[in-house]
């Protein structure tokens, strides 16, 4: 028996790095999976990774009318939802003198309005004790040069689940945080701006991480699995930190 046998998971942002990393350990583990990202190119070989009864769902979080498809999808196809876990997002790097309002709005409409409304519109589906697992970051409680508008939408993250874990109590759903340090994905290495950027950049995180590497998704993974699973059952309106210990020096 899987830890998540018979169980239904929307893992947005799951066509890519940590998202489709825990998208194949939910299946792996017995889920019945939902996939959401925007680039059909990369969902399509995410699904043929993930493999079991996983379906894919090309939606934008940002965009309300994408999330409704995404939800009518899950509604159509297996009724209602065991666990959630808002991902998608992303950001980029930019000196305060620097930030404009499109890179504002560009990280805070995925991060923070995208997150909000994945939730939202998701809890006609989710079912009584639930989990929702959100993705936060490091970032969110560490100062970082030419990050603070991404650090901001993860402070968001954070607050939101204190707050949604008490809204939604009386339906016994959890809400946590999954904070992951420097993690080796896509998106991580397109923070770059050169091959060179690339590989100084990662010289320095190993260099400032007692583990002394990167994170692999894999083992964010893990992390997620123990917040979507009964393992978890008291844990509510955490912050799960797995970094390798970067955010304790
Ligand atoms: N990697 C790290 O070091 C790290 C550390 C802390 C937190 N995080 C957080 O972890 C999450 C996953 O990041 P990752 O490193 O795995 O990045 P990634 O490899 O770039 O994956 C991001 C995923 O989110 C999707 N996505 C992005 N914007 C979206 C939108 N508006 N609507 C729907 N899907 C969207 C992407 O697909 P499309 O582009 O096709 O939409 C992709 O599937 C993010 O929230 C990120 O902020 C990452």
């Amino acid at each position: 028996m899987g830890r998540l046998q018979g169980k239904v998971a929307v893992v947005t942002g799951g066509s890519s790095g940590i998202g489709l990393a825990t998208a194949r350990r939910f299946a792996h583990e017995g889920a019945h999976v939902f996939i959401a990202g925007r680039r059909k190119a990369e969902l399509d070989s995410a699904l043929h990774a993930i493999g079991g009864n996983s379906v894919i769902v090309q939606a934008d979080v940002s965009n309300l009318a994408d999330l409704d498809r995404l939800y009518d999808t899950v509604g159509e196809k297996v009724g209602a939802i065991d666990v959630l876990f808002a991902n998608a997002g992303g950001g980029s790097f930019s000196p305060l003198q620097d930030v404009t309002e499109s890179h504002y709005d560009g990280i805070f409409a995925a991060n923070v309005k995208g997150t909000l409304f994945t939730v939202q519109k998701a809890l006609p589906f989710l079912r009584d004790g639930a989990s929702i697992i959100l993705t936060g970051s490091i970032s969110a409680f560490m100062g970082m040069p030419a990050f603070s508008v991404y650090s901001a939408s993860k402070a968001a993250i954070r607050s939101f689940a204190r707050s949604w874990m008490l809204d939604l109590a009386q339906r016994r759903i959890r809400v946590n945080v999954l904070v992951p340090g420097a993690t080796s994905t896509p998106g991580w290495h397109g923070l770059a701006s050169s091959d060179e950027e690339g590989r100084e950049m990662q010289r320095q995180t190993a260099a400032a991480t007692p583990a002394g590497r990167l994170g692999d998704p894999d083992e964010i993974a893990y992390a997620a699995l123990f917040l979507a699973s009964d393992e978890s059952s008291f844990v509510n309106g955490s912050e799960l930190v797995v970094d390798g210990g970067a955010s304790q020096i």
